[in-house]
């Protein structure tokens, strides 16, 4: 059972996939009455899941932590990044990727994206100063940002790369993995994400000094305990996540492969819907789609709310900018105008890819589309 109600089954357009794996994993926690550890290293499920997510992604260290957030705060800390320091991203982004560059007292330089959503290399460009420290793509929906662009602006000028990898696990750029193309990826493993701990994350570095470094940050700055050597905070992933994440990353490419073929399906029956375009496209990367998006010329609430009615969870992300939030209205950021993040905001809509839907159910929201956007389009 999927949630909705009789004779309408909703589509959401997320839910996690846990299995009988993941509650015995779980229970096996349970019974073992060691839910945590604050040692340097982690407890047993944390150090499994650490390895494991480390072969997957070839990276020399994984360091895992309790939510997307923390991963991104920790590497921004452990990078030394402070007051008077600029970090550029895009505002086309969730508001978490922003917030912790203002946790660390530093200033975000919003700006604005390509037609995949993505970070505009060239933009980043123009926006660096004298004070720029770190630039931080994100890989959105799950599509990888143009690295090799950002980092030929960011290495001659010594300023770190921190990818936002949190919807894009199992993506690759140019035959390797996101999160591991600089200095340290951020992966989020948060409820609806493509593999869940319900909430948690994960960094990953190939360098031996952060990786020390990011796990003295996850824990308080302390390694043998009460002798806190760096900033920190309690960012330790609990072993009852740590397990049902080890076992995600065994069924990760399984996931993958139904996303991958229900996006296929979308793009088979929506690709020659005029006015709907599908813009993450490229031959050097890999889509997870964690989202599915369209851009649409018109009328795109209008069509949501017809999709919700007829129980397809079509959703929006991002509504609302970064930079034309409240608090980042009320930061100085009310002239910024970033004109494609802008019009994004208004013109996209995601439709439901998860493992757990049917090759009918694919069906039912390509229908529903065609009919929610008849007279619309
Ligand atoms: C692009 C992006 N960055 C950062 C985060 C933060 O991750 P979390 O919710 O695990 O803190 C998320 C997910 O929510 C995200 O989608």
């Amino acid at each position: 059972m999927r949630g909705g109600w009789v004779g309408m089954e909703f589509l959401p357009i997320n839910l996690p996939n846990i299995g009988e794996a993941e509650k015995r994993a779980v229970e096996r926690v349970v019974e073992s009455g060691r839910l945590t550890d604050s040692s340097y290293g982690g407890g047993p499920m944390v150090r499994e899941f650490e390895s494991k997510a480390g072969k997957l992604l070839k990276a020399k260290h994984v360091i895992a932590v309790n939510s997307g957030t923390a991963a991104l705060h920790s590497v921004l800390l452990a990078l030394g990044i402070k007051e008077g320091d600029e970090v550029v991203l895009p505002s086309f982004t969730f508001v978490a990727t922003a917030n912790v560059v203002l946790a660390c007292g530093a200033r975000p330089v919003f700006v604005d994206i390509k037609e995949d959503y993505n970070i505009d290399p060239g933009k980043f460009k123009r926006a660096v100063t004298s004070r720029t420290r770190a630039v931080i793509p994100v890989h959105i929906y799950g599509f990888p940002a143009d690295m090799d662009e950002v980092r030929e602006t960011a290495a001659p000028r010594s300023i770190h790369v921190i990818e936002d990898a949190a919807e894009s696990l199992g993506a690759e750029y140019k035959g390797r993995q996101t999160g591991t193309l600089s200095d340290a990826g951020c992966f989020s493993l948060y409820g609806t994400k493509v593999a869940t701990s319900g909430e948690g994350g994960a960094i990953s570095t190939q360098s031996d000094e952060l990786a020390d470094r990011l796990r003295l940050v996850r824990n308080h700055g302390m390694l043998h305990g009460y002798d806190s050597r760096h900033l920190g905070f309690n960012y330790r992933l609990p072993e009852l996540g740590a397990a049902v994440a080890s076992v995600q990353m065994d069924r990760l490419s399984g996931f993958l492969k139904s996303r991958r073929r229900n996006a296929a399906a979308l793009n088979g029956s929506l690709g020659r819907v005029d006015g709907a375009r599908f813009t993450q496209v490229s031959d050097d990367r890999t889509h997870v789609f964690y989202l599915y998006t369209l851009y649409l010329r018109k009328g795109r609430d209008r069509i949501m709310k017809r999709l919700n009615a007829a129980g397809i969870g079509a959703a929006v992300y991002f509504k609302t900018p970064v930079h034309k939030t409240p608090l980042y209205q009320r930061l100085g950021y009310s002239k910024k105008s970033l004109g494609r993040t802008e019009a994004s905001s208004s013109h996209v809509l995601s439709l439901p890819v998860h493992p757990r839907l049917t090759s009918e159910d694919m069906g039912r929201i390509s229908d529903e589309f065609i009919k929610a956007a008849k007279g619309i389009l």
